[in-house]
């Protein structure tokens, strides 16, 4: 059985769909692991690790020729093209709902399946590339922001004066907030998180944080772990409730999503007005609309004396190790996706497996 590991076309993506690494596992197991040439460029993986891995470093359309693609992106209209019939397509392919070039896919025999719907449950923990890949945003974009900080994070006392520590705030604690708050603890900052989930808060003490709380009037928790969406009036409640505490900030990390809903708006125009000059937002929600007015998507701007940085693609500026957790993620998939027989390596029946089940599009 053929695994095609294509280079990512998205610009600025600097991931892979497996390593030299996982290649090898791979190979064990029985694949056949055809990787582009220079697909692993960017996350500093070379054709000859691939090679000595017992990969099979090869031209674009003979990754697009294997019976599984992998990749990290959703397809372009041509790779979409280039997946021949029969085959399967596995990716964070970004749909909400109808999805024409998804569907095309479908029609040309295509079986996609979409890493982002993996279930929330224990057995699944090992494949969820939505964990896997948050908690490296999450850090990063702590790195993000102490990086454009002209201030220390930490409390520091020298001869030559002291610093105070620096107050991080901490919106939406998913699995990328959590590691935001461990991370800015980590660098000794005071920080504080707030999520419309109750059950977050117990999570925010357990890293040293202290939670905010806030009386909305109705709980914010949806299904399977998720948040929902706010009423109107709970919406325009928690922007003003939050704003003395957003105001407060030196930094913010906002990280509040909805499934397949724009990002909650929790800091205003107003708010950022009020902020002290030298501020900081990083806007993990700037792909989705971002959770502050003022973000604007992969740029880094300042307004009001504060800078708001919406880069969208932070696990790609970590893109090794991102990898690495991205490609265990599909290698322990891949392992429940197949059968070892004496005939070699035969797929099971994916609608058997409820994880599987709930990944495939369309079905
Ligand atoms: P996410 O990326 O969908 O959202 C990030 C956070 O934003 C969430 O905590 C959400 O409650 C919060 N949020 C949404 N609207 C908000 C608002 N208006 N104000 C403040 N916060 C708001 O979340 P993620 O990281 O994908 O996690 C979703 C759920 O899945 C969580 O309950 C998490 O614990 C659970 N989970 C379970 C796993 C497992 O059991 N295998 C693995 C990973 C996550």
């Amino acid at each position: 059985m053929k695994l095609g590991i294509p280079k990512e076309t998205i610009a600025g993506e600097r991931r892979v769909a497996t390593t030299p690494e996982i290649a090898k596992k791979l190979v064990a197991t029985g694949f056949e692991v055809l990787v582009e040439q220079g697909a692993g460029a960017a996350a500093s993986f070379t054709d000859e690790a691939y090679a000595a891995a017992g990969a099979q470093p090869v031209a674009r359309a003979d990754c697009f020729n294997a019976d599984i693609v992998l990749k990290v992106r959703r397809p372009s209209e041509e790779e979409a093209r280039a997946v021949r019939a029969g085959a399967h397509y596995i990716s964070l392919v970004e749909s909400c709902g109808e999805d024409a070039l998804l569907g095309r896919m479908r029609e040309q025999g295509v079986t996609v399946l979409a890493m982002e719907r993996m279930p929330r449950i224990s057995r699944a923990q090992s494949m969820d590339a939505l964990s896997s890949q948050s908690n490296i945003a999450g850090y990063r974009a702590v790195i993000e922001a102490a990086a454009c900080y002209r201030r220390f994070f930490p409390m520091l006392m020298t001869s030559a004066g002291s610093a105070k520590p620096a107050r991080v705030l901490v919106l939406g604690v998913g699995v990328a907030g959590l590691q935001a708050i461990a991370t800015a603890r980590r660098l000794g900052a005071d920080v504080f998180a707030y999520d419309v989930r109750p059950e977050t808060k117990e999570q925010i003490r357990s890293l040293g944080a202290k939670p905010i709380e806030l009386d909305l009037g109705e709980s914010g928790a949806g299904e399977g772990g998720y948040a929902k969406e706010l009423s109107a009036e709970a919406k325009a409640r928690q922007q003003a409730l939050l704003a003395d505490e957003l105001a407060k900030a030196h930094v913010i990390i906002t990280t509040a999503l909805i499934p397949c809903r724009p990002a909650p708006e929790l800091i205003t125009e107003a708010v950022v007005e009020r902020m002290r000059a030298g501020s900081i937002i990083i806007d993990l929600a700037a792909a989705n609309g971002g959770n502050c007015k003022l973000t604007e998507p992969d740029q880094v701007i300042e307004r009001h004396g504060v800078t708001i940085v919406g880069h969208t693609n932070y696990p790609s500026m970590v893109a090794a190790d991102a990898s690495s957790f991205y490609a265990k993620n599909l290698s322990n998939l891949l392992e429940i996706m197949v059968d070892k027989t004496d005939a070699g390596l035969q797929l099971k029946d994916l609608t058997a497996d409820e994880i599987t089940k709930a990944m495939l599009v369309g079905d």
